[in-house]
């Protein structure tokens, strides 16, 4: 059984991720309007994963007795100034949501809910991940600036990253 306190705290996390999942969508939508096709899937596909976080946590507290909370939530930034600005908010976001984790991993040790410290271990490890991942894309496109070839090619690559990370997947099930 949650306490009360565990469940308010992962009931946040749960919005913080469905959050997430729209502010990549408006980053996916944007990159989609504007013709960088590679970008854009790579947004959509960091969106689904991010309401994949949300089913997980809404599964967790159901099954612990609590009650997942659909929440209202806050309208993301639609527009940008340039990639490098996206992908910049991108990392910002993803430190963002690991602090987040971070206080949640607290909580549960202050509140002796082992449990979800365990359970809440692969989301300490997903946020290394993400972060890591944003991190080398910010370094990227830092370095082609406002190169439109560069640009172009870099939305080939990143695509390429897309179906990496999927087949990593496909292999992670097998
Ligand atoms: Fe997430
Ligand atoms: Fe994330």
């Amino acid at each position: 059984m949650l306490s009360k306190t565990i469940e308010e705290a992962l009931n946040k996390q749960i919005r913080i991720e469905a959050e997430s999942s729209q502010v990549y969508l408006a980053m996916a939508v944007w990159a989609e309007v504007k013709g960088l096709e590679g970008i854009s899937n790579f947004m959509y596909d960091q969106s689904d994963e991010e309401r994949e976080h949300m089913l997980k946590l809404v599964k967790f507290v159901n099954e612990r007795g609590g009650h997942a909370q659909v929440s209202e939530l806050n309208a993301p930034n639609v527009t940008f100034n340039s990639f490098q600005e996206m992908f910049e908010k991108l990392l910002e976001h993803e430190i963002f949501v690991s602090t987040s984790i971070n206080e949640l991993v607290h909580i549960s040790l202050q509140e002796k809910d082992y449990a979800t410290h365990n359970f809440l271990q692969w989301y300490v490890a997903e946020q290394i991940e993400e972060e890591a991942t944003a991190r080398t894309i910010l370094d990227k496109i830092n370095m082609i600036g406002d190169d439109k070839g560069g640009l172009y090619l870099f939305d080939r690559d990143i695509q390429q990253l897309t179906v990496n990370s999927a087949a990593q997947d496909l292999s992670g099930q097998a």
